[in-house]
């Protein structure tokens, strides 16, 4: 194929479409783009299971026994067995009193700022929030204010402006898709006034930090006192759908006054059984997040041997300092040429000119990972990049 061409058509691709080209998927790390099979090194299946074999066998055996559908809300007939299941894992999983499912991690926080609306004065959001918080922030019928990046010091300005008689309710990613980077939970309930609440979109963090998985609370080391959880079944757990880590309290509330839950068609069957198994394998071996986090250590390990600086975030990504076009054109050609799809993307609200991210998997060989770390030692050798 004309190289240069692809290479051409990858830029176009990255800065100016608003639907990226598809990518067909291969096996656990490869993907196909224009032709050519690609190290892959994007994507947030962290543990690959969406093609884990007991995974998809349980699709299959639910898909057969219950078909693909409720097409009901649970509210009316579409309460199937296999939820409460799933909801029971999760709660077990997490160690938390109850689980409620939602059709996707997005939806999740939106129904617990739906069952709060009205009881909050202010809502603080950290800069960098995902959008799913800043959308379920207007459902909060309160002013919101954005606080500095990861800043406690900022939010605490802004919690002692609110006043005497306030509420309010902090809206976080647990950790951060950019960097990896977490928010520092403990200090954020250090200032939190006693009726205040943290809303924690762990997204990112659940199945992937802490000693057991269970997020970034569990990696702040903190209870779940004035904290809701929200998690996504998409990411580490490579399935589909999403939850609230609720006491048995909240879920009622929030059974009681979600719309979302009211008015959804909830997650298909036969992808709530490969919740189901998929959580079941992260319960049963820690060992895939113990070969992520030394497989990270690995390339950073390397990485700042060649002269990178790389930040010591919990998350399991690595973001390359930010470059100017030059470079960013270089070090995609030298991707491409090794045979790794770039892993350059362009994220809302981090940073406007793009930047690398790589992300890192349980199952990631030593092979591709050296073949990462030949690309950015020879890059960084030809190439001077400025600090972040
Ligand atoms: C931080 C964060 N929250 C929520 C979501 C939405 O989760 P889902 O894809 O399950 O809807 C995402 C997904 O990209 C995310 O990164």
């Amino acid at each position: 194929m004309d190289f240069a061409r692809a290479v051409l058509d990858f830029e176009i691709y990255t800065r100016g479409m608003n639907e990226p080209e598809a990518l067909e998927f291969l096996g656990d790390n490869e993907v196909r783009w224009r032709g050519r099979t690609l190290v892959y090194f994007s994507g947030c299946d962290y543990f690959r299971l969406a093609r884990n074999s007991q995974v998809v066998a349980a699709v299959i055996s639910s898909l057969k026994e219950n078909g693909l559908n409720v097409a009901a809300s649970r509210k009316t007939t579409g309460n199937h067995k296999i939820y409460a299941e799933l909801e029971n894992e999760l709660a077990k999983f997490f160690g938390t009193e109850t689980a409620l499912l939602f059709p996707d991690g997005y939806f999740a926080p939106i129904a617990v700022t739906q069952t709060f609306a009205g009881e909050f004065t202010h809502a603080l959001a950290d800069e960098f929030a995902h959008g799913a918080l800043l959308d379920a922030a207007r459902m909060l019928d309160c002013p919101l204010q954005k606080f500095r990046h990861h800043d406690a010091a900022d939010l605490q300005k802004f919690i002692a402006k609110c006043g005497k008689n306030s509420r309010p309710i902090i809206l976080t990613d647990g950790m951060f898709a950019h960097d990896g980077s977490t928010a520092p939970l403990r200090e954020y309930l250090k200032i939190l006034p006693r009726n205040g609440m943290i809303l924690v979109d762990d997204a990112h963090g659940a199945g992937v930090l802490g000693s057991t998985g269970k997020g970034t609370l569990e990696l702040e080391k903190v209870g779940r006192q004035r904290i809701v959880q929200c998690v996504t079944l998409s990411k580490a757990f490579g399935v589909y759908g999403g939850a609230v880590l609720a006491t048995r309290a909240l879920r009622e509330k929030i059974l009681a006054r979600s719309c979302v839950f009211v008015g959804t068609t909830p997650l298909p069957p036969p992808l709530a059984g490969a919740a189901i198994a998929s959580i079941k394998i992260l319960r049963r071996e820690p060992v895939r997040r113990k070969r992520m986090f030394q497989n990270l250590s690995y390339v950073r390990t390397q990485l700042r041997a060649a002269g990178w600086e790389t930040s010591e975030t919990p998350g399991p990504i690595i973001r390359l300092p930010a470059m100017n076009e030059a470079a960013v054109r270089d070090l995609q050609k030298r991707f491409l040429a090794a045979g790794i799809y770039p892993p350059f993307l362009k994220y809302v609200g981090a940073s406007a000119q793009g930047f690398f991210r790589l992300i890192i998997s349980s199952e990631h060989t030593r092979a591709q990972l050296d073949r990462l770390i030949g690309v950015l030692a020879s890059f960084k050798l030809a190439f001077g990049v400025r600090k972040p």
